[in-house]
């Protein structure tokens, strides 16, 4: 497929410092808003570092006062449609397609909601697989604020992560929920001070750098797949991943049960094996 230029790449910023991707929503005078110009600049930044080895987890998070203020009312609405339906279903596979390719990433990925998180950003919020929130940030279905239903996935984002009650609420009543009360409802896993966000998340990832990358990729894909599979299903999906993962790399788990089992060097329970003393 022939991709559309990008105008403007600066709309979303990356780094990459000790094998973690710093991904930055980079409108900060607009709240960070999801344009087209911002979607497809994500996709591109998202392809470029999803087999990088010197990436081990991604982070995706906003500058300024913002995570991101939800899809473009101007650019992605308003413009789009005005091109007609050719306009408005482009703009939507924009979109759509990096979050999908977020929630079945390569590498992990952890949200970090540093302010306003509205709308269209429940995509991407559910496609990383953590989502810490400062305890400042606001989150908000405002869509039915401004006459629309919250679509682009965010009512099945609400209904997936949060109690029916409190899914039911949050749609319906456009009001907002802080990071602590979106981290007590289900729609993020937790919530810390603004001034100990980064921190937290650095903690997580580095966490993450110490596991085993392809039981890493096996376990999210399967936590997402499972949910909505009978208890049967879902059994045998497991077999079959973890005979899938095997394939890639079955010299990982034989080193863990080595180190526990033969070496005694660490205790799975407490922690993971050394997964660099097994390449050398
Ligand atoms: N789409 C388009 N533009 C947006 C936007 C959005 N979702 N969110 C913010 N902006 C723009 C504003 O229009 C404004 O542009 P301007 O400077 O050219 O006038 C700029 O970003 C700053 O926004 P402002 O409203 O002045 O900032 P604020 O800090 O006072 O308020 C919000 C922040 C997020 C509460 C407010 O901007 C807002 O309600 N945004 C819409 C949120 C929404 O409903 N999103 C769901 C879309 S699915």
């Amino acid at each position: 497929m022939t991709a559309l230029p990008t105008d403007n790449p600066d709309v979303v910023a990356y780094r990459v410092e000790n094998r973690i991707a710093w991904v930055k929503f980079n409108r900060p005078d607009k709240r960070n808003a999801q344009s087209p110009n911002l979607n497809r600049r994500m996709a591109e930044i998202l392809d470029e570092l999803e087999h990088r080895d010197d990436v081990g987890v991604l982070v995706l998070t906003g500058e300024g006062q913002a995570w991101s203020a939800g899809m473009d009312l101007k650019e992605y609405f308003r413009e789009s449609a005005g091109k007609g339906l050719e306009g408005t279903r482009r703009a939507q596979r924009q979109a759509y397609r990096w979050w999908e390719q977020l929630r079945f990433y390569q590498k992990p990925t952890i949200a970090m909601v540093n302010g306003w998180c509205f709308g269209g950003a429940y995509g991407p919020l559910y496609a990383c697989d953590i989502a810490v929130a400062a305890d400042e940030a606001q989150f908000g279905l405002s869509e039915i604020n401004w006459g629309i239903l919250p679509g682009g996935g965010a009512t099945k984002v609400a209904t997936n992560s949060m109690p029916f009650r409190k899914a039911m609420y949050h749609a319906m009543m456009g009001e907002n929920l802080t990071g602590q009360q979106a981290a007590a409802q289900g729609l993020v896993t937790e919530s810390v001070p603004l001034a100990q966000l980064e921190a937290r998340v650095t903690e997580i990832a580095n966490v993450l750098l110490k596991k085993n990358p392809t039981a890493l990729k096996a376990t999210k894909d399967a936590v997402r797949r499972v949910m909505e599979m009978t208890y049967d299903n879902a059994e045998d999906y497991l077999i079959r991943a973890q005979e899938a993962a095997d394939s890639f790399d079955k010299e990982g788990r034989m080193e863990g049960m080595k180190q526990f089992l033969d070496d005694k060097t660490y205790k799975p329970g407490l922690g993971a094996y050394d997964k660099d003393r097994a390449k050398s």
